[in-house]
């Protein structure tokens, strides 16, 4: 069964498209890259697993398809892997009518659609993504990134896709460690929005790690559901988006911290939505009983719940770069309930300090 839905951004609106083996069928691509040059930008692990199958698919859509190959890992999502694609794209001529198919994880994904953002002042993207983290989360909503020595996706731009093609099929290779990480995106959906889908999630965990295509592709969908509808109405983040960053300014200080690629972004989220749950509580909005029932979640997913040994100076330091932050204070999100999240802009820092020095 395929299933589709919509980002709906006016004149930029574009197709979810989730099912298995859609990377085999020209119909999900002819739209976008009929009559063009296609950069499929993948990494030296997937090209290849699927980079000659999607090639294949990509010419009979009536697309004049070549790879470019980046080195794997976060450690990676720089300016220096971004300069391979540029070169090759000049060195292949492409022209503004080029299209980047971005084939990958969300390291990936997020350096081909900042490429396409730059290269030539703008080209389109379109994703086809194979991690559970990059289907439910990084293909979807326009945001595009490299990593600065100082801070995670310091260096980017929006820049919607045409379509975004999400091959479940694609998730039968992934390494467990990487689904596990795909999954603490899907329960921040739940934690931040859907109490309902939250509890299906606990209903499910097993088989959503035994990777059932039912189970993952409903979490795809639901994940894809909200993530849009909060795009839709906030695509630039001056607002509800930011409540997407649950579990983030904690799990990108993780990130930074530890060295870009040793803690998986997955799991530095799950770490970090478990510090916000208690920073929640610890801040008088959210009950102890539902914090445990998150943290319990997240460790039967197989994800950490607790964050490596961070000096306080450190967290502060990375936490005060967040992209939310105003007026030099922290924005966290935090929880009011399961199911429900808020945007705090007025955490007096000593708080959060002290709570960072006993985390
Ligand atoms: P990743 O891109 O590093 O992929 C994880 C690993 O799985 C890599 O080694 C990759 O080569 C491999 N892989 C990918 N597909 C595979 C497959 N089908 N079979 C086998 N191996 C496969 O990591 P990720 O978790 O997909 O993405 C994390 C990145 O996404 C982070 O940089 C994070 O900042 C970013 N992100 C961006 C957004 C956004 O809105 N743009 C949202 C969330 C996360
Ligand atoms: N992953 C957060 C966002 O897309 O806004």
């Amino acid at each position: 069964m395929t299933r589709r839905l919509e980002v709906a951004l006016g004149a930029r609106s574009y197709p979810i498209t989730i099912g298995a083996g859609l990377i085999d069928d020209p119909a999900h691509f002819a739209p976008y890259v009929a009559g063009r040059t296609a950069a499929i930008v993948t990494n030296t692990t997937v090209e290849p697993l699927y980079a000659r199958r999607l090639g294949a698919a990509l010419e009979r859509a009536g697309a004049r398809p070549f790879s470019i190959v980046l080195p794997d890992g976060e450690a990676h999502k720089d300016w220096r892997t971004l300069d391979i694609v540029f070169e090759a794209l000049l060195r292949a001529q492409a022209d503004r009518g080029s299209v980047l198919v971005a084939l990958g994880g969300g390291v990936v994904g997020d350096m081909a659609g900042f490429a396409a953002a730059t290269y030539q002042r703008g080209v389109a993207h379109l994703q086809v993504p194979t991690t559970l983290l990059a289907q439910v989360d990084s293909s979807v909503g326009g945001k595009t990134a490299i990593n600065h020595p100082l801070g995670k996706n310091m260096i980017g731009a929006f820049h919607q896709p045409v379509a975004v093609v999400a091959d479940t099929a694609t998730l039968a290779t992934l390494p467990a460690r990487e689904l596990a990480a795909g999954l603490a995106e899907v329960v921040k959906y739940g934690a931040i929005h859907d109490p309902s889908f939250l509890g299906w999630i606990e209903q499910n965990a097993a088989r959503l790690l035994a990777r059932e295509d039912d189970a993952l592709a409903h979490a795809i969908q639901r994940s894809c559901e909200i993530k849009a509808a909060i795009v839709a109405e906030d695509e630039h983040e001056r607002g509800a988006r930011a409540l997407l960053n649950f579990g983030h300014t904690f799990g990108h200080a993780i990130e930074s911290a530890e060295g870009y690629g040793k803690w998986l972004h997955g799991e530095a989220v799950a770490a970090g939505m478990a510090l916000a749950a208690r920073f929640s509580v610890a801040r008088g909005r959210l009950t102890r009983e539902d914090a445990e029932r998150l943290i319990a979640l997240i460790e039967r997913l197989g994800l950490p719940a607790r964050p490596p040994s961070i000096a306080p100076a450190t967290w502060l330091e990375y936490m005060g770069r967040d992209k939310k932050n105003e007026a030099g204070r922290v924005t966290l999100v935090l929880l009011e309930a399961l199911g429900r999240a808020a945007i705090v802009k007025d955490t007096p820092p000593a708080a959060l300090e002290a709570f960072v020095a006993s985390a």
